[in-house]
C-alpha cells in the first residue's frame, strides 16, 4: 500500500508529500483477508529454521512477540506451534510457548527473555518471533489518519542458540514508565466494566470508535522515543564497553525516520551504519528489528566479528537496547 492508496483506496484526506516528510514512510504491507499474525510467523519461523539448519523439533521454547495477536486469548505462540507441526505424528514435541506483549520493544524483550533461558541452560534453541497483522485494527478513514498511515504487517524471526563461540547477544537492557500507558493504547475492552464492552439489548457488543481504534498522542510518543532511544543506546554501549564509533552497523525501531535520524545525529552516526527500512514497511512494531536483521543478513551486508547495536521504543511506555557480535 503507497501512501497514494490509501488516499485513493481509503479515501483518507493525507498526501504523499505528508506522510514522508513527517516520517520518511513510503509503502506499507498489508496481508490479506484470512491471514493470521500466527499465519506471518509460521512463514518467518520457517525461513529462520532453515536458516540455522534446525527442525522445529530441536526448538526449547517458542516465544511470540505481538501487540495484534489472532485471537484476544490463547496468544499466538500456541497457533504457531501447532502450525509447525510440532503436535503431529511421533516426532511430537509439545514445546513451551508464550506470547511477549510489548509492542514496538516486544522483540527485544523477548530477546532478553530467550538469552536468560539459553545462559541458564534452561534452552538451547529458542525461537523467537516478531510479527504483526496491524492492517485490520487501523482506523482506515480519515478520523484516525493519525495513526492509520504509520503502521504495516509484518513478520521476521531469529533463532537464539547456545554457542561456545565468543560472539552472539552481548547486553541488553530493558526500561518501562507505565505512567504514560494511555499516551499510545487501544482499549477495545475495558475489564473494568461489567459486561466489559457495552452491549444492546439483543447481547451484540457496541464499540465507541475511540476505544475500537488505536489512540496515540503523536508529538509527545515522539518526544520520549527520541531521548530513551538515545539513553538506552548509550547504556548498553557502556555496558558493554564499546565507543558508539566502534559499533559497524545501528538497529533502530521503524516508527518514523525522523525519530532515528536524530538519534543517529547525537551519535555521529555516518548514514552507511545504520540500516532502514521504514520507506517500505512502515511501522511494524514487533516485526520491525527482526525483519531488518534479515534483510542486513540476506544482503550480505552482515560479517563475522561485526558489532551490531539495537535500540526500540514503544508503547507502555517500553524500551529496549541490545549489542551483538555477529
Ligand atoms: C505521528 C506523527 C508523524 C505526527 O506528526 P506531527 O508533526 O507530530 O503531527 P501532529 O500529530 O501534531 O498533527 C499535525 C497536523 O497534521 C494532521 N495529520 C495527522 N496525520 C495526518 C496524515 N496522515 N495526513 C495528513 N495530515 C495529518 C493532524 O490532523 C494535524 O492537523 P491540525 O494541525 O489541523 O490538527 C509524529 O507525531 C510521530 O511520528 N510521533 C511518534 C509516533 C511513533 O513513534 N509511534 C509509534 C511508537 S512505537
Amino acid at each position: 500500500m503507497t501512501n497514494d492508496d490509501l488516499r485513493t483506496r481509503f479515501g483518507i484526506d493525507t498526501s504523499h508529500e505528508w506522510i514522508l516528510q513527517r516520517t520518511g514512510i513510503e509503502a506499507r504491507r498489508f496481508s490479506a483477508a484470512g491471514v493470521a499474525t500466527s499465519d506471518l510467523g509460521l512463514e518467518a519461523a520457517k525461513r529462520a529454521l532453515e536458516n540455522a539448519n534446525l527442525a522445529p523439533q530441536d526448538l526449547d521454547l517458542i516465544l511470540f512477540a505481538t501487540l495484534s495477536p489472532d485471537h484476544a486469548f490463547p496468544g499466538c505462540g500456541v497457533y504457531l506451534q501447532e502450525k509447525l507441526g510440532l503436535c503431529d505424528g511421533p516426532n511430537a514435541k509439545f514445546v513451551p510457548a508464550m506470547d511477549v506483549r510489548n509492542q514496538c520493544s516486544g522483540f527485544l524483550y523477548s530477546l532478553a527473555t530467550a538469552h536468560a533461558f539459553v545462559r541458564s541452560g534452561a534452552a538451547k534453541h529458542v525461537l523467537v518471533v516478531g510479527a504483526e497483522t496491524h492492517s485490520p485494527m487501523l482506523d482506515l478513514s480519515t478520523r484516525g489518519r493519525g495513526v492509520a498511515t504509520l503502521f504495516g504487517d509484518g513478520a521476521g524471526a531469529v533463532i537464539v542458540s547456545r554457542t561456545e563461540e565468543n560472539r552472539g547477544i552481548g547486553e541488553i537492557s530493558l526500561g518501562a514508565d507505565g505512567r504514560y500507558a494511555d499516551v499510545l493504547s487501544q482499549k477495545v475492552w475495558d475489564i473494568k466494566k461489567r459486561p466489559f464492552i457495552d452491549v444492546d439489548a439483543d447481547g451484540n457488543g457496541r464499540i465507541e470508535p475511540e476505544q475500537l481504534w488505536p489512540q496515540m498522542q503523536g508529538p509527545l510518543v515522539f518526544k520520549h522515543a527520541v531521548e530513551r532511544m538515545k539513553q538506552v543506546m548509550n547504556d548498553v554501549l557502556a555496558a558493554q564497553k564499546w565507543e558508539s564509533t566502534e559499533v559497524d552497523l545501528f538497529f533502530f525501531h521503524q516508527a518514523n525516520l525522523r525519530i532515528n535520524q536524530y538519534v543517529q545525529e547525537v551519535f555521529a552516526i555516518p548514514n552507511e551504519k545504520v540500516i532502514s527500512n521504514i520507506q517500505r514497511f512502515g511501522n511494524t512494531s514487533a516485526a520491525t528489528l527482526p525483519l531488518l536483521l534479515d534483510e542486513a543478513n540476506r544482503s550480505g551486508r552482515l560479517k563475522p566479528g561485526m558489532k551490531l547495536a539495537f535500540a526500540a521504543f514503544g508503547s507502555g511506555f517500553t524500551w529496549g537496547g541490545a549489542t551483538m557480535t555477529w
